[in-house]
């Protein structure tokens, strides 16, 4: 694990704040919240401002956040250095590339997929690649162990990843077309190689109340896609609720 620290003065930009677009949406982040708690948008505010700031959250914008949110600087450098999501220097331009180096990965390649990252971009992490368009780290478990070795790249997971593989992930986003996010070999999600090994039996689909319906990777998140959308069903209220009672 590195030490997470914020950038050298030099690069600093002196002022931040958000553009128009940026600050209509965090002051509706705001009314989620009860009075008094506004502090608990301090994530999504942080990450919208690492997204309008080229990807990294500079000492600048975390004083505006927590101007915005009233709370003392040190509370939102807190969060800043604390959570590997946000970056504290600047980073390539077409992907910051975060490694996963914990022992299920470490098990499945990581240290190749790192030796790319070391020969392609940088020998070192957090050191922008002579072009300026990538940058990598080392983090630890990133939660897709079962698809290791992985990689996340700003919203997006690449799993199942060989040296080859991940090579084609770079030159995608350095077409700036990215590949399709999820495992990069014939795998559906996090099921098994090579297909299903249980409930294979055509039998149990024929009675299921959605027809048997197979499951297939149409919808699965595009690249790009924020990952802070909400991606389960909307609940509607119910037909002819209090809402609608006639006098
Ligand atoms: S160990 Fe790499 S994703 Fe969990």
């Amino acid at each position: 694990m590195s030490v997470r620290r914020l950038a050298d003065a030099s690069v600093q930009p002196k002022e931040f704040s958000f553009t128009p677009d940026n600050l209509a949406w965090a002051k509706k982040q705001l009314e989620k919240y009860p009075e008094g708690r506004q502090a608990s948008a301090v994530i999504p505010l942080l990450w919208r401002a690492q997204e309008q700031h080229g990807g990294w959250v500079s000492e600048a914008a975390i004083h505006y956040v927590a101007d915005f949110l009233g709370m003392p600087h040190i509370r939102v450098l807190e969060v800043a250095t604390f959570y590997t999501q946000f970056q504290l220097q600047p980073v390539g331009r077409a992907a910051h590339v975060q490694v996963c180096g914990t022992t299920p990965c470490m098990l499945r390649g990581s240290e190749a997929i790192r030796k790319v990252c070391q020969e392609r971009i940088h020998r070192e992490p957090f050191h922008v690649s002579a072009d300026g368009k990538f940058s990598w780290e080392e983090v630890e478990c990133l939660g897709a162990c079962v698809n290791a070795p992985m990689v996340l790249i700003v919203n997006d997971t690449y799993e199942d990843l060989t040296p080859e593989t991940f090579e084609k992930v770079l030159d995608s986003f350095d077409r700036g077309v990215p590949l399709k996010p999820g495992p990069q070999i014939d795998r559906q999600f996090s099921a098994p190689v090579g297909g299903a090994t249980t409930l294979t039996d055509p039998e149990i689909y024929a009675t299921s109340p959605k027809g048997g319906t197979p499951l297939t990777d149409a919808r699965a998140k595009t690249p790009g896609a924020a990952a802070n959308v909400r991606e389960a069903a909307v609940p509607q209220p119910p037909v002819g609720d209090a809402t609608g009672k006639k006098q």
